[in-house]
């Protein structure tokens, strides 16, 4: 099975600026493009229509509407929706109290607050080389360099790397990382280096932000305890409902340690208030009354789709091409075959085999990243459609390896 073997030499020297805006809105605008005829996405991360619950928030959602005046009011946290967020975090290993749950409008918030508690002027952030580009938009106020380390396969980011820069004297805000279901990598993070990472944050005294939000995702082999499962001090954990239940709900959460709760409660209150609500109450009652059994039932759907991409890549592309086995979460990574640009190839991909994809410049932290990869979903396509997509891609590839 070939699969991306993302093992250059790091760049853990430079500090770069980050991309800004545009190559965001570029994602955004590929993940989002209207349905067409005869026309395939594989571009966003959006969970499958037919597995948002759909009846079941409707009738949670009409049960607290004929319920509790206070329900259409300004109101504290929802504690009943913090406890069961409370619940939620056993499956990832993860032991917190209530009052440690910052409940966020989803996870690109979480990080934006993360990026408030932790942040100055000018900081550094330690990242991977290709990062969820999410996360450069919620340090971009900041104006901040980005130093990164590359990403294996197997191992997921690079913890000597993150070794090697801080005995070199860096201390930046924050060490962001993706533990499990990892975008857009699809990679995860090995027992030691978890455990290496965890000791690193601790010693150094630099944070780690964790985005988990794809973290109840994993649908194959081994779980492994979330980072914050190691550490209720130095990691600050980032969760969503977004892609269990619909991002439409805009509702995620913050873990924190207990000396910046009360903190990161004020920056909430000043950006928006509070969460829905309305929403607050409605996704505590699903949860409690109608969840049974979803969590496997969206596993299982999304571990078939990915199944579909992987059998279709190995029919499809062509020789030379090599791709991430992700255990969970919606994303392949695919290393094209040398000479190959992913901005080219997503562009002839999207006028002429109508498949739209995402370049991995998307998704990268600095200049330097290498440019032969493509992010591929499979999350919210038919299995039909993910056979159809890879067929035409493989197509367009061999035609660009092979002219004429
Ligand atoms: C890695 C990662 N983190 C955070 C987010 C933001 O998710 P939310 O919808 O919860 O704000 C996303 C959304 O795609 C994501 O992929």
């Amino acid at each position: 099975m070939p699969v991306v073997t993302l093992d250059r030499p790091q760049d853990t020297t430079a500090a770069a600026a980050p991309r800004s805006g545009p190559a965001r809105s570029r994602l955004r605008e590929l993940a989002l493009l209207p349905p067409q005829a005869g026309f395939v996405s594989l571009a966003g991360g959006l969970p499958a229509p037919e597995l948002i619950p759909r009846a079941a928030y409707a009738a949670a959602l009409a049960d607290v509407l004929d319920g509790d005046a206070a329900t259409l009011q300004y109101s504290q946290p929802h504690e009943p929706l913090r406890e069961r967020i409370v619940e939620l975090m056993r499956e990832r290993g993860i032991d917190c109290d209530p009052r440690q749950v910052l409940l966020t409008s989803g996870a690109q918030q979480a990080l934006s607050l993360a990026a408030q508690l932790l942040m100055t002027p000018g900081a550094e952030v330690l990242t991977e080389e290709h990062v969820y580009a999410g996360l450069r938009q919620a340090v971009l106020p900041y104006r901040p360099s980005l130093l990164t380390v590359r990403t294996d396969r197997d191992t997921g980011m690079d913890v000597d790397g993150v070794r090697a820069l801080l005995m070199r004297g860096a201390r930046p805000a924050f060490i962001y990382a993706m533990a499990d279901t990892h975008n857009p990598c699809g990679v995860r993070l090995g027992h030691e280096q978890r455990k290496g990472l965890v000791a690193l944050a601790r010693r150094f005294g630099v944070p780690v932000v964790e985005d988990d939000a794809y973290g109840l995702l994993r649908y194959d082999g081994d779980w492994l305890p979330a980072l914050r499962a190691r550490d209720a001090e130095w990691v600050i954990y980032a969760g969503s409902f977004s892609k269990i239940l619909a991002p439409a709900l805009r509702l995620g959460w913050l873990v924190l340690p207990p000396r910046l709760a009360s903190e990161a409660g004020v920056l909430k209150e000043a950006a928006d208030l509070e969460c829905s609500g309305l929403t607050q109450r409605a996704v505590a009652r699903l949860l409690r009354h109608r969840f049974a059994g979803h969590l496997d039932r969206i596993r299982a759907g999304y571990r078939r789709r990915r199944d579909v991409l992987l059998a279709a890549l190995q029919d499809h592309f062509p020789e030379g091409t090599r791709w991430t086995r992700p255990p969970g979460g919606f994303f392949v990574w695919v290393e094209l075959p040398p000479g190959l640009d992913g901005d080219r190839v997503c562009g002839e991909a999207l006028a002429e085999a109508r498949v739209a994809v995402v370049p991995g410049s998307a998704f990268a932290a600095t200049a330097g990243a290498p440019a032969n990869r493509l992010r591929l979903s499979f999350s919210s396509c038919a299995p039909d459609d993910i056979r159809t997509a890879v067929e035409r891609l493989g197509r367009l590839l061999a035609k660009k390896l092979h002219p004429g």
